[in-house]
């Protein structure tokens, strides 16, 4: 099956004054549909700069990047836009809510934005399948700051997915969040590939949390170092 995902030599230099920053010194990944990996590594080793680049945010300075069989590199800002609004959905280490919408203005507005043509009784029933399976029916009416850290990432989580997007892409997305709150929201990652085939890409820095995917990647300073297939024992049966 060709994947999903695939860099080809991605580099990436921020330029900070007259300094060059070797964000990613040739990066080659490739994830196959339906597929959930962890990135692992050191701090400023190049991880968010990578998941920016997949997801469309940001253009690399050289190489190849594929998604879904476009490639993001060659196309100009308004199509990357695009491309990044039909098929990805974003989860960050900060949950980024709007704090003055509740958690059903917040996924309204996530679908609103996406723009998509599904009827009513389509959308209705994809919300109501990703609310089922996040627990969150009884948290609509909230606001981020009436709910706990893991329900906020929850709610995040569920604004990512409601317009199931073939990949998400997660940044520390139990960075913030109590070990019990943790292992919540990495369950939910792990439903939502399962049940819906969702491509998963999450950058840690668990071990534990890593060791729920099929592949951990790890990166040293730019570059993929290790790929290896973690013992997931019971946590995924
Ligand atoms: N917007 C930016 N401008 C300049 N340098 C950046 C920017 N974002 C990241 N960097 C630098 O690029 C390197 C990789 O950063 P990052 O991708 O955030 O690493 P990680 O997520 O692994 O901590 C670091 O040296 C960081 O300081
Ligand atoms: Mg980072």
């Amino acid at each position: 099956m060709s994947p999903i995902l695939l860099t080809e030599d991605l580099t990436m230099t921020y330029h900070v004054g007259k300094v060059d920053v070797h964000a990613l010194r040739g990066v080659n990944l490739s994830v196959a549909p339906g597929e959930f990996v962890s990135i692992m590594g050191p701090s400023g080793c190049g991880k968010s700069t990578l998941l920016h680049i997949l997801g469309g945010l940001l253009k690399p300075t050289s190489g190849r990047v594929i998604v879904d069989g476009e490639d993001l590199a060659a196309v100009g800002d308004a199509q990357r836009t695009d491309i990044r609004r039909r098929k990805i959905g974003f989860v960050f280490q900060r949950f980024n809510l709007f704090p003055t919408l509740t958690a059903d203005g917040n996924l309204r507005l996530a679908e609103h934005i996406h723009g998509n043509h599904r009827s009513k009784a389509e959308l209705a029933e994809l919300r109501r399948e990703v609310l089922g399976l996040l627990g969150l029916e009884k948290k609509l009416h909230h606001k981020p700051l009436e709910l706990s850290g893991g329900e906020q990432q929850r709610v995040a989580i569920a604004r990512a997915v409601i317009n199931r997007p073939a990949i998400i892409l997660a940044d520390e997305p139990t960075g913030n969040l109590d070990s019990e709150n943790s292992e919540i929201v990495l369950d939910m990652l792990v439903r939502l590939n399962s049940q819906f085939r969702q491509t998963i890409v999450m950058i840690t820095h668990n071990p534990e949390a890593a060791a729920i995917a099929e592949r951990i990647v790890e990166m040293r300073d730019g570059r993929i170092i290790r790929e290896s297939q973690p013992d997931r024992g019971a946590k995924r049966g």
